[in-house]
C-alpha cells in the first residue's frame, strides 16, 4: 500500500509530497507541530493535542490553517487513506510560503501538512527491559513549552544518545536540573515514594502523556510533586521513567551508565506503564 500525505488541501502520494522552497517552515523553522498516537484505530488524547497545537500557534502568532473540526476530518482521512491502526499522526503548521524575510509576510497563508504512519506504540519490550538515558546540557531556546519544529538541539542530543547506545538524552539546565528528554518528559520516584516531574513552566513541553499520567497518579492516591530535580537526585532515585505519545510510559534503568535503583524497571514505572496501556486500549 502506498502512503498518502495531506499537503495544503490535497491528498498526494507520500513520495511526491512537497512544500515550496520558500515555505517558512523550511527557511526559518517558523512552524509548530503535534504528534498524536493511535491505538487500535483510536486517537490517544486527540483533544489535548489539538488544544496544545492551538496554544503553540497562539504563542508564535500563527493563524489557524482551518477550524479544529475541519482539522479532525483531515486527520481522519489521512489515517484512513494510510490504513493506520497503530501508529502516529504528524501535523505541521507553518507560516506559509513567502519571499524570504525574517518579519512575518503580509499575505502568506499558513501551510498544513498531515502525515500518518504505522509504528509500534509504547513497545512492551522496552517497558520490560527499561531504557538508558544520558545527560547533556540543554542547548535549546528559552521556550520549549512551544512545540516548535526548530528541533536541531534535540536532533543533536538524540544522536549523541544513540552513539552512547542510550535511548534518550535528558537535557540539563544551568542549575544542574533535568529539564526533559529530546522528545519525552522526565520523571523520578524518590525514597519517600513521591513521583517527581518538572513543573510545566516555559522550560519544558507540557506533555499530553505527562498529563495522562497525572490522572493515573491521582487515581492511585500517590503523591505527585512538580519541581525540578538534579542529575544527582535522579541517580540516587528509587526509580526513573519517561513519557511521550509514542512511548507511553517507559522505565529508565540507567543514567549516564549508572544504574537507577536496582538497574531494573521499578514497580511504579511498570504499574504506570500498564495503567497507561490500559488507558490507550480504552480499558479505563
Ligand atoms: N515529542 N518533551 C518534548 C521535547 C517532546 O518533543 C515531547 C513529544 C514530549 C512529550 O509530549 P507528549 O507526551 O505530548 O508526546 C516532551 C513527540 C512525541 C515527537 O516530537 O515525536
Amino acid at each position: 500500500m502506498s502512503r498518502i500525505a495531506y499537503v495544503n488541501g490535497r491528498y498526494v502520494p507520500h513520495r511526491l509530497a512537497r512544500v515550496h522552497v520558500e515555505d517558512r517552515g523550511f527557511q526559518f523553522a517558523d512552524a509548530v507541530y503535534e504528534v498524536i498516537a493511535l491505538r487500535h484505530g483510536a486517537f490517544i488524547d486527540e483533544d489535548r493535542h489539538l488544544a496544545r497545537l492551538t496554544r503553540s500557534r497562539g504563542e508564535v502568532r500563527l493563524a489557524a490553517p482551518m477550524s479544529d473540526a475541519a482539522l479532525k476530518l483531515v486527520i481522519r482521512e489521512t489515517v484512513r487513506r494510510n490504513q493506520v491502526r497503530d501508529g502516529i499522526v504528524y501535523l505541521q503548521v507553518t507560516r506559509g510560503a513567502a519571499p524570504r524575510d525574517f518579519a512575518f509576510p503580509l499575505a502568506a497563508k499558513p501551510s498544513l501538512v498531515v502525515t500518518a504512519r504505522s509504528q509500534r506504540i509504547a513497545d512492551p519490550r522496552l517497558v520490560e527491559r527499561g531504557i538508558a538515558v544520558i545527560t547533556l546540557p540543554d542547548q535549546r531556546w528559552k521556550r520549549p513549552d512551544i512545540k516548535s519544529v526548530a528541533l536541531l538541539p534535540n536532533v543533536l542530543a538524540k544522536q549523541q544518545a544513540k552513539e552512547a547506545a542510550a535511548y534518550e538524552a535528558w537535557q540539563v539546565d544551568g542549575d544542574g536540573n533535568v529539564t526533559e528528554g529530546t522528545s519525552s518528559n522526565a520523571w523520578i520516584v524518590n525514597d519517600a515514594g513521591e513521583v517527581i516531574t518538572r513543573q510545566a513552566d516555559t522550560g519544558i513541553l507540557n506533555g499530553v502523556t505527562r498529563l495522562g499520567l497525572f490522572d493515573i497518579i491521582a487515581r492511585a492516591g500517590l503523591r505527585l510533586v512538580e519541581r525540578p530535580f538534579s542529575v544527582a537526585e535522579a541517580l540516587g532515585a528509587r526509580e526513573a521513567l519517561l513519557t511521550s505519545a509514542t512511548n507511553g510510559v517507559l522505565p529508565v534503568v540507567r543514567i549516564d551508565g549508572q544504574p537507577v535503583g536496582e538497574g531494573r524497571p521499578g514497580p511504579l514505572a511498570l504499574a504506570f506503564a500498564s495503567a497507561y496501556r490500559a488507558f490507550m486500549e480504552g480499558l479505563e
